[in-house]
């Protein structure tokens, strides 16, 4: 009797689905829009031919490679960065040089990946630098403000008066995430807002970072490791591979083919977030009839 053989793995599906970003470009609700991308530093070239966008209201998820390019990409977009070619536009405005970029900024809030908070001023003096440069407020109103932002990010009262290595990392990332919210933004760039906390502190993040644009109606870009915020806080997901930007929902992205995404997406870690996310979905799921009625494989982030 012959021996039985290994069954092949099953292919992954392909869908119709493309993953090409640029397909997204020229979408009413987008307040992002990149295209034809080309970034370099001398000859290393960092992006090319890059298309990514974000609609009004979306927390738009940003992953890929450790050096694929995500900070680069979010500080391009920011103005800090020029790229050799291509177009940005944020809000309708078109990013041209960095006069139309500081004005633009007005309209931004940006945590960058270290952190950054000045460590000799005070949270409550973080969170005033971008309303001195912005804008022309009495000290008492300034000081008025920098308490709401404060509290919006969750922190107590009698943190403001502290200095940065007075408090917590999970603290220092909401006075982060304070001063990003000064000049009440449309749009937030986060850029791993999570990497370093512990996963209670990391969880919490995401619900305020979900909280917050919810209440506020912004648009997020959300640069993370973590597959557990994707999973909770992102409605899309762009993955930086080869240079260029594939967009979809996870579970589009969970069926793209490309060995990356399916290393990424449907590996141990990947299979975990995924798995937590549906228990957590039926965990809450509050009524039989609810039970019966909703299919409880999705999360209602991940279509
Ligand atoms: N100012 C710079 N000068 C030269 N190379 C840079 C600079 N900033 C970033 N790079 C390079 O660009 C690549 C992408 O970096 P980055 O966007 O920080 O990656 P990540 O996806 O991990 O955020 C890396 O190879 C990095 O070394
Ligand atoms: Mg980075």
């Amino acid at each position: 009797m012959a021996k039985p053989s290994k069954q092949p793995a099953p292919p992954v599906p392909q869908t119709a689905f493309s993953l090409d970003s640029s397909q997204d470009l020229g979408h009413p609700d987008n307040v992002i829009e990149v295209s034809g991308l080309r970034t370099q530093f001398g000859s290393k070239v960092i992006h090319d031919a890059l298309a990514f966008s974000a609609r009004r209201g979306e927390v738009m998820g940003l992953v890929g490679g450790s050096g694929a390019g995500k900070s680069v990409l979010l500080r391009t977009m920011i103005g800090l960065l020029r790229p050799r070619r291509g177009k940005i536009t944020l809000l309708g405005q078109e990013m041209r040089g960095v006069e139309r970029a500081g004005a633009l900024l007005d309209n931004i809030g940006v945590l960058f990946q270290d952190g950054a908070l000045f460590s000799s001023l005070s949270v409550l003096e973080n969170i005033e630098v971008p309303l001195k440069a912005h804008r022309q407020l009495s000290p008492s109103l300034r000081r008025e403000v920098a308490n709401v932002k404060l509290s919006l990010a969750g922190l107590p009262a009698d943190a403001g008066k502290k200095l940065p290595s007075e408090i917590s990392g999970g603290m220092r990332k909401r006075a982060g995430l304070a001063r990003a919210l000064a000049l009440d933004p449309d749009l937030l760039f986060l850029d791993e807002p999570t990497a370093g906390l512990d996963p209670i502190s990391a969880s919490a993040f995401d619900e305020l970072i979900l909280d917050l644009q919810q209440a506020l109606g912004l648009t997020v870009v959300l640069v993370t490791h973590d597959l557990d915020t994707l999973v909770t806080a992102c409605d899309r997901v762009s993955v930086l591979v080869e240079k260029r930007v594939k967009v979809g929902t996870l579970s589009q992205l969970r069926q793209d083919p490309h060995p990356w995404l399916q290393k990424y997406f449907n590996g141990p870690r990947g299979r975990a977030a995924q798995q937590a996310a549906t228990t957590v979905t039926m965990a809450k799921t509050p009524t039989a009839a609810d039970q019966q009625g909703h299919d409880n494989q999705h999360n209602g982030k991940d279509d």
